[in-house]
């Protein structure tokens, strides 16, 4: 066990923030958490409390702002909040996980904002910085390795990979750079509180499932859509405990500060595992891949509009094949098992989206 870090953690009340929250309490690391809701908050807090954290009240403290403010506000942050004076370490997982621009001008307007005021401070203040990216960082790719190495500006499927992309190159060379790729609930409990990603191609086909009533029509075995994307090409995909716990090993390491880690899967499932495993759920058949780069098809009837219309975001997303390299990852957390994706853990996943009702209840 190293030496306990005195960790400022941004984003402790988002998905992955409170398993990494829960995992610096576990490792007897002090915290001081920024919230930005009260109701958050107690909910974080009633997470903790599930699983009998904090132990000691001296080891969790929480600072009430804004990201943007980071740099403007911190003296009057200090002022109110017991010695943040004496963190000495960032782990900034704050970010809008939105995929396309909004009227705030999200998620450029956090991402990129939070990564400038960040470094403001840090030019002010010595800091250990690390920040959590993404594996997508790196683009759309087509079955090609990527390395754990500061990318050129790729085609990006969307302004948020864009947004993180731009945020890595202010902070290169000056903090660690931890990238997931699709974040999935926890590999044992299954819970979860962000039903992006992966979970999007679950929803879709729930929906579908649902507006298709009679569960032995022939129309929900013949939706003739065509995905312009290779079968066994794959999806990375990482349970949140296997993401929290390797940022946590890796940067109590200064050995590996401000290098870059893949935190991906080293065995992800392929399309053609997916699609069925989700078409044998969901009562559903009729989709077949047609090799990356055919055209999108245009629906021809309503029944094809509908089911186009649930999967298209997803869709999208299975013409983007890397093939993440773990190097530096393998090399820092040897003894952390990842966590196999078997039918039985995303039928899990699925029933607690479902009783969730994917973050709606
Ligand atoms: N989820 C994934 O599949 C995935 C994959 C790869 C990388 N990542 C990265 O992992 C990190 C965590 O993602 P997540 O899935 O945990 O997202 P999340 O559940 O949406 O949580 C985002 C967190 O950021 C906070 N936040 C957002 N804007 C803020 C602002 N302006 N000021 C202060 N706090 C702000 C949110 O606070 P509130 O609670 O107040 O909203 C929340 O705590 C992000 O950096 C994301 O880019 C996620």
């Amino acid at each position: 066990m190293s030496q306990s870090l005195n960790v400022l953690l941004t984003g402790g009340t988002g998905f992955l923030g409170e398993y990494l929250m829960a995992e610096l309490l576990e490792r007897g690391h002090n915290v001081w958490a920024l919230f930005r809701s009260d109701s958050k908050k107690l909910d974080t807090i009633r997470f903790l409390g599930s699983l009998g954290l904090p132990r000691s009240a001296n080891s969790l403290h929480w600072v009430k702002g804004e990201i943007l403010d980071i740099d403007e506000h911190w003296e009057n942050w200090c002022k109110e909040s017991e010695n943040l004076e004496n963190v000495d370490t960032v782990i900034h997982s704050a970010a809008s996980t939105r995929l396309h621009m909004d009227e705030c001008g999200d998620p450029l307007r956090t991402n990129l904002g939070s990564a400038q005021a960040l470094k403001k401070l840090y030019l002010r203040k010595p800091l250990t910085v690390h920040i959590i990216s993404t594996a997508y960082v790196c683009g759309l790719v087509q079955g090609e390795i990527v390395k754990e190495v500061n990318h050129p500006r790729g085609d990006f499927l969307n302004v948020y990979e864009e947004s993180k992309w731009e945020s890595e190159n202010i902070w290169q060379g000056h903090a660690t750079f931890l990238r997931p790729s699709i974040i999935l609930g926890h590999s044992e409990t299954a819970r979860c509180t962000s039903f992006s990603g992966w979970y999007i191609l679950f929803q879709a086909a729930h929906l579908l499932d649902r507006l298709m009533q009679d569960p032995s029509s022939r129309e929900r075995f013949e939706l003739g859509i065509d995905i312009p994307a290779e079968p066994l090409a794959t999806t990375n995909v990482i349970p949140v405990d296997y993401v929290a716990k390797s940022v946590i090993r890796i940067i109590e390491n200064p050995a590996n500060h401000k290098k870059i880690f893949h935190l991906t899967h080293p065995d992800p499932p392929n399309h053609e595992w997916t699609l069925d495993l989700v078409c044998r759920r969901f009562n559903l058949g009729g989709l077949k891949f047609v090799g990356a780069g055919a055209p999108f098809m245009q629906p021809r009837n309503r029944i094809e509009r509908m089911a186009w219309r649930q999967m298209q975001t997803i869709l999208l997303h299975f013409a983007n094949n890397p093939i993440f390299d773990r190097t530096n990852t393998s090399h820092a957390v040897p003894e952390l098992a990842v966590p196999p994706i078997t039918e039985d853990f995303v039928n899990r996943l699925i029933d607690y989206a479902i009783e969730k009702d994917w973050g709606l209840a």
